[in-house]
């Protein structure tokens, strides 16, 4: 334990520097997350060093190139230019860091497994550079626990006290890809530390360059936020998910009495069914908590259950396209299907898990001919297929189009004139009617 004096050097100093905005901040994995975030700090007047383990987009960074749709590559150039902002793939850098934000991957494994093995690869670079001072902050997705039982320790055996030496936290990040209202700045931020003078630093640090922040009194609770926030989305899209499938067997319009529940103006939040989850969070997050509370004996009935539906679905939207072909006269097999979207959610270009990839390969298996078209995504590869997006008079050619994803830039009415029949899994079609439309 250091003296109370030193104790209290260390946190004024690392406050000064954060205060007067001359720490030197360092986000580690330049992706979805850590790219905004290090633009949002390099606009707010810090120096950020941005650090990833791929070349390409470390020099395309450098370069002033954005690889993130939602950060333009002006934003990126101008601050290269003023030396507000640089990437690199050196973790030696650490050494100069004041502040260090990981914003790495947290996939799950085939087994539905937690791989932690970009968070231990980051944190160890990093112990082998750290010093005392440091404020780390934990931002990717993961169990309850994590920032305690697995970083913690890997600091602490360099013989560190965190709260004394250094600062510790967790701060769950709620980014929204192609969100036009909500981005970082303006999301309000949940920081939890190991001690509440790593939660006060935690804060101290967000509010320079965000809008609002919400302390919580440790890293487990900001951790469980997160998981909060996104089982609480899962359960509620498996449940309507599941009204779907219910209301298809009774042959009764679910998007009609989702929009007619949602003018309940207490007690009710509309979600909406679709082809099945897709991005790096929904599908993935609450098995990360299922994985943790089974260790304690617990089962997580609901994200088990919510899983299950969800992963119905491609299968459902398989079968519909299935039997709207027979009754048109045509069989799966050898029909051409020209799959209209296929990023997970509506004007993005993220292909992560997107359920249009099980739909193709569920189609394909069947003996269909797949086309595409997606203006954010302009090839697509997976397990043997190779596919070039194509421009949407390929539906007028297809015996079915099956709108996966519902771009804005799309022609709606274009398609409906084109098209022999249309399976639409979004609604997109909602303000046409026509026996040619097939939906959820
Ligand atoms: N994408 C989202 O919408 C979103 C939203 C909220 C939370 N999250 C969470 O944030 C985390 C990051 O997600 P993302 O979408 O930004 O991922 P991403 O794949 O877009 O970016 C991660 C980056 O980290 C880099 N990286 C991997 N290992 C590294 C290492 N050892 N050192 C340095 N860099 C490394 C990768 O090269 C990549 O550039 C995940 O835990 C995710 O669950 C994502």
């Amino acid at each position: 334990m250091q003296p109370a004096s030193k104790v209290a050097s260390t946190f004024a100093a690392l406050k000064e520097k954060i205060e007067s905005k001359t720490a030197r901040v360092g986000i580690v994995g330049l992706g979805y997350v850590g790219l905004p975030l290090a633009m949002e700090f390099a606009k707010a007047g810090f120096h950020v060093t941005g650090i990833d383990v791929q070349p390409a987009k470390v020099d395309g960074l450098n370069r002033g190139e954005s690889h993130v749709q939602d950060v333009p590559s002006e934003e990126v150039a101008a601050l290269v230019r003023n030396k507000g902002f640089h990437a690199t793939t050196d973790f030696s850098v650490v050494r100069d860091l004041d502040t260090i934000n990981i914003c790495v991957p947290t996939p799950l494994r085939k087994t539905k497994d937690p791989d932690m093995s970009f968070i231990v690869s980051a944190v160890e670079a990093i112990a082998k550079h750290f010093h005392p001072g440091l404020l780390i902050i934990l931002e990717s997705t993961t169990y309850p626990g994590t920032t305690d039982e697995l970083l913690l320790p890997t600091f602490e055996k360099l013989g560190y006290k965190a709260g004394e030496d250094f600062f510790l936290c967790f701060s769950p990040e709620r980014v929204d890809p192609g969100n036009p209202v909500y981005q970082t700045h303006n999301t309000p931020k949940v920081v939890g530390g190991i001690t509440p003078a790593c939660t006060e630093m935690g804060k101290l640090f967000f509010s320079q360059a965000l809008d609002k922040v919400v302390p919580v009194s440790n890293t487990r609770v900001a951790e469980m936020v997160k998981l909060l926030e996104n089982t609480f989305r899962m359960i509620n899209i498996g449940l309507v998910n599941e009204m779907a499938l219910m209301c298809d067997g009774m042959g009764i319009n679910v998007w009609e009495v989702i929009d007619a529940a949602a003018t309940k103006p207490f007690g009710f939040m509309p979600f909406y069914p679709g082809p099945g989850l897709g991005g790096h969070c929904i599908p993935i997050d609450p098995f990360y908590l299922s994985w943790k509370t089974k260790q304690s004996g617990i089962e997580a009935r609901f994200i088990d259950l919510a899983g299950y539906i969800n992963g119905k679905m491609p299968h459902f939207v398989v079968e519909k396209v299935q039997d709207a072909l027979n009754e048109h006269g045509k069989a799966v097999k050898g029909a051409r299907v020209h799959i209209v979207g296929v990023a997970y959610k509506r004007n993005i270009d993220d292909l992560r898990e997107s359920p249009a990839l099980d739909i193709i390969l569920l189609l394909k298996k069947l003996g269909a001919k797949i086309s595409y078209s997606d203006p954010y995504v302009p090839e697509l590869k997976l397990d043997g297929v190779s596919l070039t997006s194509e421009s949407m008079e390929a539906a007028a050619k297809s015996d079915c189009a099956v709108i996966v994803t519902d771009h804005s830039d799309f022609d709606y009415q274009a398609l409906l004139d084109s098209a022999r029949l249309i399976v639409d899994t979004r609604n997109a079609m909602k303000a046409f009617q026509s026996e040619k439309i097939v939906r959820l």
